[in-house]
């Protein structure tokens, strides 16, 4: 581990163009419960493809709102943890770096990362059903008592702006994550289990477009197969030391 450690830590230093490819497993230390996990007791009966689908919402957009609501209540809770920390000082030592995240809970922009591609949507901000209107907070609806609220713009009904089983990926954001993953020398890759599309092929496309792959992570899966140097562990435990480790590389290089 040692070895590979510092091994990442020459690719991470020599690179003009990282590319930070995260899901759940990059908050889990803040305490944020994976999509499975938040299924715990009070929401154990539900099924997540009717919580997180169209067709579930229209059936009952109370609960489904219910459901966001408690998710969001556990995320505004949560602080960005050593992870998400050491990854925002990555971009003091490398010129270019782009964050690519599954993830909806806000931490990596809460933690200082600039630039960050939300490829699921954010738990933070709100759409209208027919999804024309959208960038809503929390304040802009905290007057309404209705559960969900009605979009102030044409009176639909609100849902969160998150991307539901069955939906596209906002076409924008998931251009932006290409090119970066083209463009990069290095892909870090961190808690993730590579196994829900299309966020999984990111890893494969910056390979094959000639990036180092770098994964972090507790368990050894696919990603931790086809990654050219797999780090086994946390990613609060890892990632503090080899952002330090890449600090010292850039400046005794300087
Ligand atoms: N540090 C790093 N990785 C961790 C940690 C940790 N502290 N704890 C767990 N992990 C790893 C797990 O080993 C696993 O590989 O994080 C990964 C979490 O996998 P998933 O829960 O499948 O999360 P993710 O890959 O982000 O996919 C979840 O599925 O429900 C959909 O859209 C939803 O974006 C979400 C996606």
């Amino acid at each position: 581990m040692r070895n590979e450690l510092t091994h990442a830590a020459e690719n991470i230093a020599r690179s003009s163009r990282l590319v930070v490819l995260t899901g759940a497993g990059v908050s889990r230390e803040s305490g944020i419960p994976t999509f499975r996990e938040a299924q715990d007791g009070l929401w154990a009966r539900f099924d997540p493809m009717e919580m997180a689908s169209e067709r579930g919402f229209l059936r009952n957009p109370q609960l489904v709102w219910e459901w966001y609501e408690y998710r969001f209540g556990m995320v505004a809770a949560a602080q960005p943890n050593l992870g998400h920390l050491a990854i925002a000082a990555l971009e003091e030592l490398i010129p270019n770096v782009t964050v690519v995240t599954q993830n909806i809970d806000g931490l990596h922009q809460a933690g200082g990362s600039t630039r960050v591609l939300e490829l699921h949507g954010s738990i933070r901000r709100y759409k209208c059903f027919g999804g024309a209107h959208r960038g809503y907070t929390r304040d802009d609806l905290a007057t309404q008592s209705e559960k969900p609220p009605r979009c102030p713009q044409c009176g639909d009904l609100m849902r969160p702006d998150i991307v539901w089983f069955g939906e596209y990926l906002p076409e924008q954001v998931m251009r932006d994550a290409y090119a970066a993953c083209l463009r990069a020398d290095v892909a870090l890759v961190v808690g993730t289990s590579g196994v829900v599309q299309p966020a999984a092929s990111l890893p494969y496309l910056a390979q094959e477009a000639g990036a180092t792959v770098i994964d972090v992570n507790p368990e050894d899966d696919e990603i931790s197969r086809m990654a050219d140097i797999f780090l086994q562990g946390m990613g609060g435990g890892v990632l503090p030391g080899l952002v330090e480790a890449v600090r010292s590389l850039r400046q005794g290089r300087s």
